[in-house]
């Protein structure tokens, strides 16, 4: 068994709810904003330190208007295309135990996250062998993430799962 992306998203959906603004990071193909573009926020942006530039307009699930799905090749590490507190949340999945420097890119998710908004991370965790990649232990994300200045920190591993879910709130 593993963790699927349904159960990723209905997690994202249990926790951020509808938002004006989201971003992905580690967005990869793009897939999940797509996602969030039409079952979360009006604006939902990925950014991918491999990515690809895409714009689309897609209509939102609940009333159907226009919500725009962009993604951008960025890095987390340093986001300069936002000020500080443009997003009412942020995602990211898969992604953080790739990030070269990952409190460098937790402390830039603080910043242009809006105060009170809510950064949401799943990742495996240490243990998980699929992929021959170092992961992180629950223990280890919920120090980083206070140690970048988030707080109402939750780290939860997921039962029987190498894989865990973090929230936090700026
Ligand atoms: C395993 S993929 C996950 C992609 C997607 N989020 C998913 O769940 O399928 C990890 C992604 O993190 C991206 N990444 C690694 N370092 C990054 C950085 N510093 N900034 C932005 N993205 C980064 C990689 O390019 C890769 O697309």
């Amino acid at each position: 068994m593993a963790v699927t992306n349904e159960q990723i998203r209905a997690q994202i959906v249990a926790t951020i709810g509808e938002a004006d603004s989201v971003l992905d990071v580690g967005c990869g193909n793009c897939e999940l904003v797509r996602f969030l573009a039409q079952q979360v926020a009006k604006d939902a942006v990925g950014i991918d330190i491999n990515g690809h530039k895409v714009y689309e307009q897609i209509s939102g699930a609940s009333d159907g208007n226009p919500r725009t799905v962009r993604c951008l090749k960025m890095d987390a590490q340093k986001m300069d295309l936002w000020e500080d507190g443009h997003f009412d949340a942020v995602v990211s999945t898969h992604a953080l135990h790739e990030i070269a420097d990952p409190n460098a890119a937790l402390s830039e998710i603080r910043r242009v996250l809006k105060d009170g908004g809510t950064l949401l991370v799943a990742d495996f965790t240490a243990g998980e062998t699929r992929w021959n990649e170092d992961y992180f232990t629950p223990g280890q994300v919920r120090r980083m993430l206070n140690e970048a200045g988030f707080h109402s920190v939750q780290v939860e591993k997921v039962p029987g799962e190498h894989f865990m879910f973090a929230l936090a709130t700026k």
